[in-house]
């Protein structure tokens, strides 16, 4: 492993270099390393948390060094600029958001009233609400604009322990406002001090001015729109909202097909409101993930399971669209690596993984170390950064928070609350609540 610089520490002429900053994590309780296989988790290894009672973790600038018992960790690493006591505590790697829609304009309040008389998602959109009422804001707003919000609501997810999330464009759908949401997603993320990793989706409805003409929208997206996305160099990967009233498997085709030419890896919104082959699909063309899947069909599913494709299970969403809570177990028997997500968008208004993981465990049959599993290092998978973060191991990023719970069991089992005592980023302490 190379060793990178710590912060901004450098050596002058004749000087020897400084110390890279450490930091010591000590005696936590229940240290879940995450630590296993290089794969997503799925089957035997899909609940495995690699804890360590009494464990410490051990930093130097932004990287992980040792991680272990602390009797070990200690006799290795005596001293650290910074000490943390975890006493009581469980310590784990900071949560992967894998799938976010959390730069928009605006916002949809209104709608929870609607719903509470009975209407759905297709009804809500009829009646002028929905994804193209955002889209509406969101075209109106200025990049700075998009900044400012984002970035607030970052600055809150990460009070809730998130590091890293995905944020999807598709509040643009027109080029230019497109790339401005790509631009504002990188800025504000750097504001909030979060990683972002993201994902052009172009494809999310039809613009009004394409209304009655879905393929001639079809070809702006995988034409003009892909090649300036990929002419920012700023997306990481495409998805297409592959559902009734929406798009079909044939027009994601032809943009995720374009979206892989250009360099950009593909996911698929599969199968949330209608079983429309959003799953199948996914598994045809190698998709990174498949997500939503709440009327995913068995072939579809194990088609996934074949393919390697990760299921990103979004309860929140359930919970704000009454929707169905998509069966987890169904997805791991049949040996799909489940992620989680909380699909933060103004429909579904969820700053909080450790409320989807609570909603995972009440509503999708998942315990709670599967459900960690599925918010860290299976996120990591399903957002292409595995090999950076997601575990507690010897050189991955120092992303990582201090749980004020006696055991990690209490992450599936309280609902709503925020269990946060510290969150590292990078390897400084960049949370610090106080203990209750
Ligand atoms: O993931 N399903 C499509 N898109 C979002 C909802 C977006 C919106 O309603 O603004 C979702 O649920
Ligand atoms: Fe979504």
């Amino acid at each position: 492993m190379t060793r990178p610089k710590a912060h901004g520490v450098r050596a002058m002429k004749g000087e020897k270099a400084a110390a890279a900053r450490s930091l010591l994590i000590e005696h936590a309780t229940e240290l879940l390393t995450l630590r296993g296989p290089p794969e997503p988790r799925v089957r035997e290894t899909a609940a495995d948390l690699g804890i360590v009672e009494d464990g410490e973790v051990y930093v130097e600038g932004d990287r992980i060094v040792d991680v272990g018992m602390a009797s070990e960790v200690l006799s290795r690493h005596p001293r650290a600029d910074v000490r943390i006591d975890a006493t009581g505590c469980v310590v784990m790697p900071g949560f992967v958001d894998a799938h976010t829609h959390a730069i928009f304009a605006g916002s949809r309040e209104h709608e929870v009233e609607w719903k509470a008389q009975g209407l759905g998602y297709a009804e809500i959109a009829a009646r002028g609400g929905g994804i193209l009422y955002t889209v509406r804001a969101t075209r109106d707003a200025s990049e700075d604009e998009l900044v400012r919000t984002g970035s607030e609501r970052m600055r809150s997810m990460l009070s809730s322990g998130t590091t890293t999330l995905e944020v999807k464009t598709g509040y643009g759908l027109r080029t230019d406002a497109e790339v401005k949401m790509l631009h504002a997603t990188t800025r504000a993320a750097s504001i909030a001090g979060v990683d972002v990793v993201p994902t052009f989706l172009g494809a999310h409805a039809i613009p009004p001015e394409y209304e009655g003409r879905s393929d001639a929208y079809v070809d702006l997206v995988s034409g003009e729109m892909l090649d300036a996305v990929s002419a920012t160099g700023l997306a990481v990967f495409c998805d297409v909202f592959v559902d009734e009233g929406y798009f079909t498997p044939e027009q994601a085709r032809r943009v995720l097909g374009k979206a892989k030419v250009v360099g950009l890896h593909p996911k698929v919104h599969a199968d949330e409101l209608a079983e429309t082959g959003g799953a199948a699909l996914a598994a045809e063309i190698g998709a990174v993930s498949a997500d939503h899947l709440v009327h995913a069909s068995p072939a579809g599913v194990d088609a996934m399971a074949r393919a390697g494709v990760l299921g990103v299970l979004l309860p929140a969403t359930s919970l704000a669209s009454r929707l169905p809570f998509v069966d987890g177990r169904r997805l791991m028997a049949a040996g799909v690596p489940v992620a989680l997500g909380t699909d933060f968008n103004p429909n579904c208004w969820c700053e909080s993984l450790q409320l989807a993981a609570a909603l995972a465990c009440h509503h999708n049959g998942l315990v709670p170390a599967e459900a960690i599993v599925a918010s860290t290092i299976n996120a990591a998978h399903a957002v292409g950064r595995a090999s950076e973060i997601g575990s507690l191991e010897p050189g991955k990023r120092a992303d990582l928070l201090v749980l004020d719970i006696p055991s990690h069991r209490h992450l599936g089992y309280r609902i709503g609350g925020n269990a946060v005592r510290t969150v590292v980023k990078s390897g400084r302490v960049r949370i610090e609540r106080a203990s209750r």
